[in-house]
């Protein structure tokens, strides 16, 4: 169309001011235009910047055709220009199957910057035209970021089948290439040889047996993240997340990221829609230039039949809990990323300190819109509290710093109330390996839980018993707006995670007595177990409540629970379950003004 033309065509109404328009805002979900009008045909793809633009690198389609990888450019990721194709289907079909020809299907193309032979380098999932069963990658490189890239080879990686595939760039320079394999049951990561064309013959096989594929792999500090989704072909699922400190070391799911279906891993969407990722499959992990762990989740939302009309869900990445977590937003721009990590993880407890809890799975904050505790977005309704030490260690009165009351627990409810010698007022913070707490009440041993363990905005805040199955994890931030000078943790480094091995240890060694057992038994009040550990006895001398715990050494997590009357001197006999993981425990009994412990293995 030429410029006249529109003019008249505009003052007419008939021509969407939008597609003319600067965009200004990403929508998720909705046809993305580039700056010539046509929605932007880049699938399944990734994002490099380089010397002032990002370049878009996708999938090419006409319908199910592959029409080669595009490249588009942008400045500021609203407005995409399209360059042209990076990768053309060139030659003919070969039998040894080393062509890119017209009718071959490539798929996921990753690209990266080799700073030691200055070359662009491209890896793309290849398959022959007719099906999926060849599993293989084509390697292109180029001398301009933008292309054209030339064909070097078409191969299985150590002959292994290699499908939906990425390429990560670690910060010492090194390059991997991780993709799913054996017919997509496991995850196989391989370091490239220094010219990144080819991988090394280390293999890493991780995520075994979890049929994870549309891998996506970034780095924040130390740790490096990997969002995968399930395999159901064009279809969307349930996402998955796992992190490592080592790329070719052990990856995890994480301290208890099993799902509610029982699988492993936990999902990075947290809002509504996130049992089928916002109805997207994960491509790529955008960095975004210049602002420290401010990511871009990079999703596709296929269409099976019109692979080339297939939208795009891009939403912003944060790490801020320690973990990804995406939500959804119908509309959203980068000012975002502004404040996304105002409330920063708080280094060390100390007394007096003003504190907000965040909630490990929804990345959300305990706050109070109304009258009860709900899980909400930054924002007015979340509580600042300050937290007071009291005279056992590891344990603190929780005051809500804006109407000074303390938060107390009333017959198993979370009430908020004046400040009173009570232990209904006091709170043992549970460290937890990745700096979260359980906060537990002294007096009645119940926790803060999530309802219905949801991650969503509103989601409430309530006490239950300690249970591995209720997320029970908090962690205290502080309001960087506030605090300027304030130490932040460093969550992201492997040393976290030591440090609070640790300190747990210490903390149960404290709290149960397990460093001096012996003196916790009295002739007054004792627990001890019968051989082969199958009974508990305990034994009191006054009539009085008793409370008894099996704890789980190192981890403080109750591993049984039972409470009971004495009526006067006696001996009491309970059973003990012996489901209970091998390792060493410590069974505390608790009553008004005494306690006894006593540390026992279990074979
Ligand atoms: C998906 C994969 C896509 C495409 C599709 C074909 O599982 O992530 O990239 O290969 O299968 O069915």
């Amino acid at each position: 169309m030429n410029k006249k033309l529109i003019y008249l065509y505009m003052a007419l109404g008939l021509v969407a001011t939008d597609c003319m328009a600067d965009r200004n805002s990403i929508t998720p979900g909705e046809t993305w235009n580039d700056t010539s009008g046509s929605a932007i045909n880049a699938h399944g793809g990734c994002v490099q910047y380089w010397d002032g633009y990002y370049y878009w690198f996708g999938e090419d389609r006409t319908k199910t055709v592959c029409n080669g990888v595009s490249c588009y450019r942008s400045a500021d990721l609203y407005n995409w220009t399209r360059l042209g194709l990076a990768l053309t289907p060139s030659g003919t079909m070969t039998d040894d199957g080393k062509d890119i020809a017209k009718g071959r299907t490539l798929e996921r193309p990753k690209v990266i910057y080799n700073e030691r032979t200055g070359k662009w380098v491209m890896w793309v999932h290849w398959e022959n035209g007719d099906d999926y069963s060849e599993a293989k990658v084509c390697v292109a490189e180029a001398d301009q970021v933008e292309g054209p890239y030339e064909l070097v080879d078409v191969f299985r990686p150590n002959g292994c089948d290699s499908r939906d595939q990425t390429l990560f760039l670690d910060t010492d320079g090194t390059a991997y290439h991780i993709y799913s394999t054996s017919m997509n049951t496991n995850t196989n990561i391989s370091p490239l040889k220094e010219d990144y064309l080819s991988p090394e013959e280390e293999i890493n096989t991780q995520m075994v047996s979890q049929k994870y594929e549309a891998a996506a792999v970034f780095k924040t500090g130390e740790t490096y993240y990997g969002l995968f989704s399930g395999c159901t072909s064009w279809d969307p699922n349930k996402g998955r997340f796992t992190y490592a400190y080592d790329m070719m070391g052990d990856w995890t799911y994480g301290r208890d990221f099993k799902d509610s279906d029982g699988s492993n891993g936990s999902n990075f969407c947290v809002d509504s829609g996130k049992d089928y990722s916002y109805q997207s499959q994960s491509a790529y992990v955008l960095p975004v230039e210049g602002r420290e762990r401010c990511y871009i989740y990079m999703g596709d939302r296929w269409n099976s039949s019109n692979v080339g009309g297939s939208k795009y869900v891009w939403l912003p990445l944060s790490v801020r809990s320690g973990y990804p977590s995406v939500r959804w937003y119908d509309e959203w721009d980068m000012s975002v990323f502004d404040s996304m990590y105002r409330y920063k993880r708080v280094a060390q407890v100390v007394d007096g300190e003003e504190a907000y809890l965040l909630e490990r799975k929804s990345n959300r904050l305990v706050s109070r819109p109304k009258t009860t505790l709900t899980l909400q977005d930054d924002g007015e309704s979340n509580l600042c509290f300050v937290l007071h030490e009291t005279e056992r260690p590891y344990t603190y009165k929780i005051e809500e710093k804006g109407t000074g009351t303390f938060m107390t627990s009333v017959y198993g409810s979370i009430r908020f109330q004046t400040e009173a010698e009570s232990e209904a007022q006091m709170w043992t913070l549970w460290l937890e390996e990745d700096g979260y707490y359980r906060i537990e009440n002294l007096s009645d041993g119940k926790c803060l839980s999530v309802s219905g363990n949801e991650t969503i905005a509103g989601t409430s805040v309530y006490l239950n018993d300690q249970s591995s199955s209720i997320h029970q994890s908090f962690a205290l931030y502080f309001d960087s707006e506030a605090h300027l000078d304030e130490e932040e943790a460093d969550l992201y480094s492997a040393s976290y995670r030591e440090e609070n091995l640790r300190r747990m240890e210490e903390q149960e060694a404290l709290l149960t007595g397990i460093a001096g057992v012996r003196q916790d038994v009295t002739d007054q009040l004792w627990v001890r177990v019968t051989k082969g550990v199958t009974e508990v006895e305990v034994y009191a001398s006054e009539a009085g409540e008793a409370r008894i715990d099996l704890v789980e050494a190192g981890t403080g997590r109750v591993a049984w629970r039972r409470r009971a009357a004495w009526s006067g001197e006696e001996t009491k006999v309970f059973p003990l379950p012996q489901t209970h993981p091998k390792g060493v425990y410590v069974l505390r009994v608790r009553m008004a003004d005494r306690q006894a412990t006593k540390k026992i293995v279990m074979k």
